[in-house]
């Protein structure tokens, strides 16, 4: 049996047992897929305490990502990144302080949240080179060491984004090297890299040196929405994989998806089958429709295979005017912004999707742009731990009067979801002027 949770259901959904149990439904469909929604009965195991067909699943994609233990998650990747710093706060020896975690500035909410929750404090690193987008860091090996160097007190763990939004890829083996000369873990935020796993050059996280990472497969695998894996390495830490469910069962419902897990289930099969060919041939054409786009006088950037960040502002139209344009043509990207549009592609896109993009792009005409405009998130000067702050009494501002204020519930980017301003901070001129860019007009403030 290859896909013992998705087998597990069909046999029930065929059997015509009599359901008393949840879910609601009964297997009868509404919807479609209720026959095979099942809820937590004899024989379909449980995700907090797995044994059965999920454990055996669970082993099975480990393997095929080398992971001393693979966890599923039907809550995305943001359970995953709760899970982690979880895993990491409970396995670390001195727990006199609250934990430091090192991180650049680009995390994604989740990150914020688990601070939050596990009043966590943060080391934020700022790279020497600085983004010119919300969505980057840019970080590399030496500024992480350089923020070692720096930092007063004794750090517990560094996190970073890699891939981020735009597609950039941070050095993964070097600041390995740097972490483990200071003998801290590293915790990846893979939720845009499930299938680096499978590229010609495996350059999957794990594989290279991180400790824990997290995988939305539902964002470059054909999974369900919320269907993620928490990846520990063979070489983490002691106890990362013993307290891992238990971690994860802190934050995570109590009745998991099993839609979502049989899509992961199935996943797997899917992945040890023809998906490496596939992936090959999907970054060969997303490859090429670069260099169309190149030719034509747009810019692409960033390192992802399967990822096509067209920097259209410097072409002389916003990347949400170019999104409308793209939508006009039937094509609607993953995300835009004043400067960028993003396009991500799978083996599930066809010849047509790309001649579709392609098309429409040759049909507008580049022109003299403006380079990027945002400069970077500028140091933050905190003033409250951030759980602190997020748990005061909070009032909302306009934030023309928010100047000089200490950040309530922190402000992210409505999508995807990076901080511009995290509890406990004070908010700056320059963070209003980013917060406006961002088309936010009020923020909550401490009272
Ligand atoms: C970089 C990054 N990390 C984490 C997440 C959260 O992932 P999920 O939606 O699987 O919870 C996202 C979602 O967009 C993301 O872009």
């Amino acid at each position: 049996m290859s896909a013992p949770i998705y087998e597990f259901a069909k046999n029930y959904a065929e059997s015509g047992v009599s359901r008393f149990h949840m879910p609601g439904h009964k297997g009868k469909p509404l919807h479609g897929l209720e026959p095979l929604d099942l809820t937590e009965i004899r024989g379909a195991d449980y995700l907090f305490g797995a044994e059965g067909i999920i454990a055996e699943s669970e082993a099975r994609t480990a393997a095929l990502y080398g992971a001393a233990k693979t966890l599923y998650s039907t809550e995305g990747s943001s359970l995953c990144i709760k899970t982690m710093l979880a895993i990491a706060d409970h396995c670390r020896a001195d727990k006199s302080k609250r934990m430091l975690v090192m991180a650049p500035r680009n995390v994604h909410k989740a990150f914020i949240n688990a601070c939050i929750l596990l009043d966590i404090d943060v080391e934020w690193v700022y790279p020497a080179e600085k983004s010119r987008s919300l969505c980057s860091s840019g970080v590399t090996a030496h500024d992480i060491w350089a923020s070692f160097r720096r930092c007063p007190r004794e750090i517990d763990a560094v996190y970073i984004t890699s891939p981020d939004y735009l597609g950039f890829i941070a050095d993964i083996p070097a600041i390995a090297e740097v972490c483990k000369s200071y003998g801290v873990p590293l915790i990846v935020d893979n939720a845009h890299g499930a299938y680096l796993k499978f590229l010609d050059t495996d350059t999957h996280p794990i594989t290279l040196g991180a400790d824990m990472c997290c995988d939305s497969a539902h964002k470059t695998l054909p999974c369900y929405t919320g269907g993620a894996m928490l990846h520990i390495s063979q070489n983490a830490p002691a106890g990362f994989v013993e307290c891992s469910k238990l971690m994860m069962s802190l934050f995570a419902s109590t009745s998991p998806s099993y839609l979502i897990m049989q899509s992961l289930d199935l996943c797997a099969e899917y992945l040890a089958g023809d998906y490496r060919k596939a992936l090959a041939e999907t970054a060969a054409r997303t490859e090429l429709c670069k260099q169309r786009l190149n030719a034509m006088g747009w810019r692409t950037i960033g390192d992802e295979k399967c990822k096509i960040t067209v920097a259209s502002a410097e072409r002389g139209i916003s990347g949400d005017s170019l999104g409308d344009i793209l939508r006009k043509n039937k094509i609607e990207p993953e995300y835009t912004d004043p400067d960028l549009a993003v396009l991500m592609t799978t083996p599930f896109n066809t010849e047509e999707d790309f001649i579709r993009l392609e098309a429409a792009m040759a049909d507008i005409r580049p022109a003299e742009g403006t380079d990027l405009q945002f400069d970077g998130i500028p140091e933050a000067i905190v003033r409250m731990p951030i759980r602190e702050a997020a748990f005061s009494l909070q009032q909302e501002v306009p934030v023309d009067e928010a100047k000089g204020r200490i950040c309530g519930m922190t402000v992210t980017s409505c999508q995807p979801s990076v901080p511009i301003a995290v509890s406990g901070e004070e908010i700056t001129p320059d963070i209003i002027s980013i917060l406006k860019r961002y088309g936010i007009s009020a923020i909550s403030v401490l009272r």
